[in-house]
């Protein structure tokens, strides 16, 4: 039977630890900021917008919300990013995803300085990444990174496979792997065989966006299952892309959902914001 990785644990942990170091950084007289734009009114931004606002103020982080109308132009979404970019007092920013239709995603995340990048999205910050160079990560995968660390994993020489290749979790989980010294496979919807490259990973995570769909005939004996995915199933109960129960039963660790990869990602946002802060 799997031990569970307690993301809600690991990721509260972090908070405090972060909480701390925010109360010693106010005592220097430095404040940290995060701008937290949202444009229309999509519910399940919403919901994420006011979790990132919650964490902000546990943490002591100074947050900053833009709430924008749906018609808001391209132009006038960067003339506001613009003038963050320029205000000191301004440590992060954060545009919720996805946009309207109307305005350009790639163009807002350029938009964007990579010093305030807490989303780790620039095309500036994924180079950097890429290269071993110093620059903000994204959250979720770097929230996978702090799990295995957290939880006594070891990576280097690991046979890591990554299922999934969006450029916010599946690219940038396969660089930070491979930072720490992982052998990195990454699949996706045209890899043949899946199931037999899944079977050799020591470390699976699995970002597809399909509920339930890897159960034990994709893990080896003593896997580490990482589970990104957050669904609702035929009950209304929240689960993830592995069918928990089913490769419970075979990995060594696993992450629940909810309460495994999904709390993380605040917290790891969190971080980056102190560190732009620090860094600034
Ligand atoms: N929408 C869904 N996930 C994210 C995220 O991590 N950052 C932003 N900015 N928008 C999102």
């Amino acid at each position: 039977m799997a031990k569970l990785i307690d993301g809600k644990m690991i990721s509260q942990q972090i908070k405090d630890e972060l909480k701390a170091k925010v109360a010693t950084l106010k005592e220097e007289g430095k404040d940290i900021c995060l701008a937290v734009i949202q444009v229309g009114n999509d519910p399940a931004s919403t919901v994420y917008v006011g979790n990132k606002k919650k964490a902000c103020e546990y943490i002591g982080i100074k947050s900053l919300a833009f709430e924008l109308p749906e018609e808001t132009t391209e132009e006038e979404l960067i003339g506001i990013i613009d003038k963050l970019n320029n205000d000191n007092d301004v440590d992060g920013i954060l545009v919720q995803l996805p946009v309207p239709k109307h305005i350009n995603e790639d163009t807002i995340i350029k938009s964007i300085s990579p010093k305030k990048d807490v989303d780790g999205f620039h095309p500036a910050s994924v180079g950097a990444l890429s290269i071993g160079q110093h620059g903000f990560v994204s959250c979720t995968p770097a929230g996978v990174i702090q799990l295995l660390k957290r939880s006594n994993i070891e990576i280097a020489g690991k046979e890591c496979v990554v299922i999934g290749r969006s450029n916010i979790v599946g690219k940038p989980m396969s660089m930070m792997l491979l930072r720490e010294n992982g052998t990195v496979t990454v699949c996706h919807s045209k890899t043949k065989d899946l199931k037999d490259v899944c079977k050799r990973a020591d470390i699976l995570v699995v970002a597809i966006g399909k509920p339930k769909m890897i159960d034990e005939s994709y893990v080896k004996d003593g896997a580490v299952v990482i589970d990104v995915g957050i669904h609702r199933d035929e009950n209304n109960k929240l689960c993830g892309d592995v069918d928990f129960e089913s490769v419970e039963k075979k990995a060594s660790y696993i992450t629940p959902v909810p309460g495994g990869v999904g709390p993380m990602t605040i917290a790891m946002l969190m971080n980056n914001c102190v560190e732009a802060g620090i860094n600034k």
